[in-house]
């Protein structure tokens, strides 16, 4: 009878699906436990809304005849793909399932992955990557190239157009990294993840150099000295979470807005604090997070690259419910200064934020670029360009507050007025000038200040000549005079300024001339 051959052939069905979310088998699954890790499944469960995921290509095997492994093969092939939502909104996902081949990639695999990147571009969603792979599946060859280079293609593609996050739950080595650092963002598991593109077997061949692969490739490294990641997590469930967080600031595509949360914390809140919060002694810093969290609503933030280059926080935060990307220099860490490192992330920051229509906020307390071989050896000059680069083409609304110190290059870079800041405040705390006293008068006096051979009347005239130089400069009327500044304002007040700001810029309309693309200083 019909209705009995449909029975079985639905049986069939749930047989073939179950034995699918076994991915390589119990044993696998078991030995992925014993490690502390979750498989592609629960990972997925745990980073969508419940009953969220629809799963794609479940069916699909590897296709491979080489080195017997024609003999071996699962459902699925070591990926589980498909879309589902968070917090409602839809969201593209593949997380890679080390118990089928070491989640392996073979071209098969690859495939699965172009086709939910295909249909994130189409509808408009974020990608979202968790990576747990023992790299090119060895037996495919060529293939396990190709397929990774079709990813990397269409990262490339997507950049700018829906946000690509990926999580490192695992080892991501060789070529297989260029997938996550084409990304936007990057997270790895403290102790539990690396990248590199050789492994230490290699290094040691060709460098002699002994390394482990934390020592190589682990979170520390990445967040500390490559600033390779983002994000640094100790647990599975806390790397999820953190991925549910960051999209809550993110807008869906290049087309659209971040969502606007409903703000619980008043617009018009006087932070007295901060009227006492810029030291008498110029040279003695204050922590830059208390006025991030001072300012923003609930005072809270969430950080990309922490550990890495302290000298500029770069965090998104809301105001009045609205995302915004915040830049801001941190005189606590090498007083703020503005060196290699620093450069490179803020500039990739800015860069997100003004691609997926972000607001910036810049606070600025910095001294300059820091000067030296090591610097200049390193190639500050590109790289402080690159900054400037960012915030000169960024034609989303840019809010600047001016706490303390704009010396120098580092005034017209940090979202001068000259580099189209909208609305470009100062608190009466600010020095606004060429290089900061000593120096200025090193310069313009030296030879005055030569001549005169007594030690004390040498120190009399230096703090004179400082003194009407800080009279002159270190203050923010004289930007104000120019209309560089557009207000000084009080600053327990600079919450509501700057909301005020953002609503006044919800209309903005700012386009840059067409071009095929720009030349960024790479
Ligand atoms: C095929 C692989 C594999 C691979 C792992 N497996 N990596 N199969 N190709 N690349 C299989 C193993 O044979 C094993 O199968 C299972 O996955 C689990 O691996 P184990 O070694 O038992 O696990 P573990 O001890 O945790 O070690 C994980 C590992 C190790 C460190 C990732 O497997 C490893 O070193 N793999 C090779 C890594 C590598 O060199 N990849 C190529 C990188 S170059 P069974 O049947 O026993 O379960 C690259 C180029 C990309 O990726 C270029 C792109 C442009």
């Amino acid at each position: 009878m019909s209705s009995s051959l449909n029975q079985e052939k639905i049986n069939e069905l749930i047989q073939i699906r179950e034995k699918a979310k076994l991915g390589g088998g119990q044993k696998r699954i078991d030995s992925q436990h014993n490690k502390g890790k979750y498989t592609a499944r629960e990972r997925i469960d745990m980073l969508l809304d419940e009953g969220s995921f629809e799963e794609f290509d479940m069916f699909v095997t590897h296709r491979c005849t080489n080195f017997g492994i024609e003999k071996e093969s699962y459902y699925g092939d070591g990926v589980v793909t498909g879309y589902g939502t968070i917090d409602g909104r839809l969201v593209c996902v593949y997380a890679q399932d080390f118990t089928v081949f070491g989640g392996s990639l073979s071209i098969s695999l690859a495939e699965k992955i172009c086709k939910v990147m295909d249909m994130a571009m189409r509808n408009g969603a974020p990608v979202i990557g968790l990576n747990d792979s023992g790299g090119a599946r060895i037996q495919e060859g060529v293939n396990a190239l190709a397929g990774y280079a079709e990813i990397f293609q269409r990262n490339i593609l997507a950049s700018g157009v829906v946000p690509q996050i990926s999580a490192i739950f695992g080892p991501c080595a060789g070529g297989a990294v260029y997938s996550p650092a084409l990304t936007d963002f990057i997270i790895m598991r403290q102790g539990a993840s690396y990248m590199f593109l050789t492994g230490p077997k290699v290094v040691k061949t060709v460098t002699g150099e002994d390394v482990t692969q934390e020592q190589l490739g682990g979170a520390s490294v990445h967040a500390t000295k490559s600033g390779v990641s983002h994000f640094t997590v100790d647990t599975e469930e806390e790397g999820l979470g953190l991925i549910r967080n960051l999209i809550s600031y993110l807008p869906q595509n290049n087309l659209e807005d971040a969502p606007l949360a409903v703000c619980t914390d008043n617009i018009d809140r006087m932070e007295d604090a901060l009227n006492e919060i810029i030291p008498d002694n110029p040279n003695k810093p204050y922590d830059m997070y208390e006025v991030i969290e001072a300012i923003v609503d609930n005072g809270k933030y969430l950080e990309s690259q922490t550990s890495y280059a302290r000298n500029i926080i770069t965090c998104f935060a809301r105001f009045n419910g609205q995302s915004v990307g915040i830049v801001a220099n941190q005189p606590k860490y090498m007083a703020g200064v503005l060196d290699v490192n620093a450069s490179r992330k803020a500039a990739r920051f800015v860069r997100f934020c003004d691609a997926f229509n972000i607001p910036i906020v810049t606070l600025v307390d910095v001294p300059g670029f820091l000067p030296g071989t090591g610097q200049e050896y390193g190639g500050v000059i590109v790289h402080g360009a690159k900054l400037l680069f960012a915030y000169g083409e960024a034609t989303v609304p840019k809010v600047t507050v001016t706490l303390r110190k704009s010396y120098g290059g580092a005034y017209c870079v940090m979202s001068s007025k000259h580099l189209r800041g909208d609305l470009n405040y100062a608190w009466p705390t600010a020095e606004i000038a060429v290089m900061g006293p000593s120096g200025a008068i090193e310069v313009l006096s030296s030879k005055e200040i030569a001549a005169v051979e007594d030690p004390e009347a040498k120190a009399k005239l230096i703090a004179e000549k400082e003194a009407e130089y800080c009279d002159k400069f270190t203050n923010p009327y004289n930007a104000a005079k120019y209309g560089y500044i557009d207000d000084v304002i009080e600053p327990r007040n600079t919450r509501f300024r700057v909301i005020r700001a953002l609503q006044s810029l919800a209309t903005k309309k700012l386009v840059n001339p067409a071009k095929k693309h720009s030349n960024i200083p790479l």
